[in-house]
């Protein structure tokens, strides 16, 4: 496990940017995995400006995103779809066909999360995985629970996480009450994972998954047994670590 911290939130985002950058600079056909909320944007934002300088092509990469709420209209602001297309898919030259997330409206979502795992199997292992970290430890959507699933699920939110993700709605009564997300087998298969947490307010929490007990209560503490995770602290994040 290799932790770096960083003092300012734009070194973070270009640091991150550029690992995610370096891969498909010498994988041009990456198979990246990527993830969505208030972590990711500035990431993202520094991709579509170095894509603007020139410095990358997305032309044959496939990425994978963690998770989509359930019976969200996909044209709805606050679907992972949007957040995707308005953060980055709208700003670079990866091809529609080759971005996926899944369909959160499906007409048989079971159907749907085994086409997805049947997706990304077909495209070869996911090169980098990019997380993010819920302040309950989840990973995706995957929650604390008593056992995880390993493959693409439909999983119901824990009250943490509506309460959390409630600031992009007018209500947390808006907050769908259900994703679909990859489950943590599919995660840990990644070759290389990328965690970035930043805040205060997830101090607590990287100290436990980074250091904790192995345990399905923190599912990111799974995280402990892959042999290549690297994770990108802010010093608010890394206040609690020794
Ligand atoms: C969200 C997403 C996760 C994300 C996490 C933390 O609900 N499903 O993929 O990593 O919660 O989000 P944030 O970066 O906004 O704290």
């Amino acid at each position: 496990m290799n932790i770096i911290t960083f003092d300012s939130d734009d070194k973070l985002n270009e640091a991150a940017a550029n690992i995610i950058i370096g891969q498909i600079q010498t994988t041009p056909r990456a198979v990246i995995g990527l993830a969505t909320g208030g972590t990711p944007v500035g990431i993202y934002k520094q991709i579509v400006n170095d894509y603007q300088r020139g410095m990358i092509s997305f032309r044959d990469v496939t990425t994978f995103n963690l998770d989509e709420y359930v019976n969200l209209p996909i044209n709805h602001p606050e679907s992972y779809r949007s957040y995707m297309n308005s953060n980055l898919f709208d700003h670079i030259d990866l091809p529609a066909s080759q971005c996926h997330i899944p369909d959160g409206n499906a007409a048989d979502p079971a159907e749907e999360c085994r086409k997805y795992d049947e997706a990304i199997e077909l495209s070869g292992q996911v090169d980098l995985q990019l997380l993010g970290l819920g302040h309950n430890g989840h990973i995706g959507f995957n929650e604390p629970a008593h056992a995880l699933i390993k493959g693409t699920h439909v999983v119901d939110l824990a009250q943490e996480t509506l309460e959390a993700n409630a600031r992009f709605f007018d209500s947390i009564d808006d907050v769908p009450k259900q994703a679909i997300t990859m489950g943590v087998g599919t995660i840990l298969k990644a070759k290389k994972i990328l965690l970035v947490v930043k805040g205060a307010d997830k101090a607590d929490i990287i100290k436990r998954a980074l250091h904790g007990t192995i345990t399905t209560d923190c599912p990111a503490s799974l995280l402990q047994t892959h042999p290549n995770l690297i994770v990108l602290l802010d010093s608010a994040a890394a206040g609690k670590l020794a």
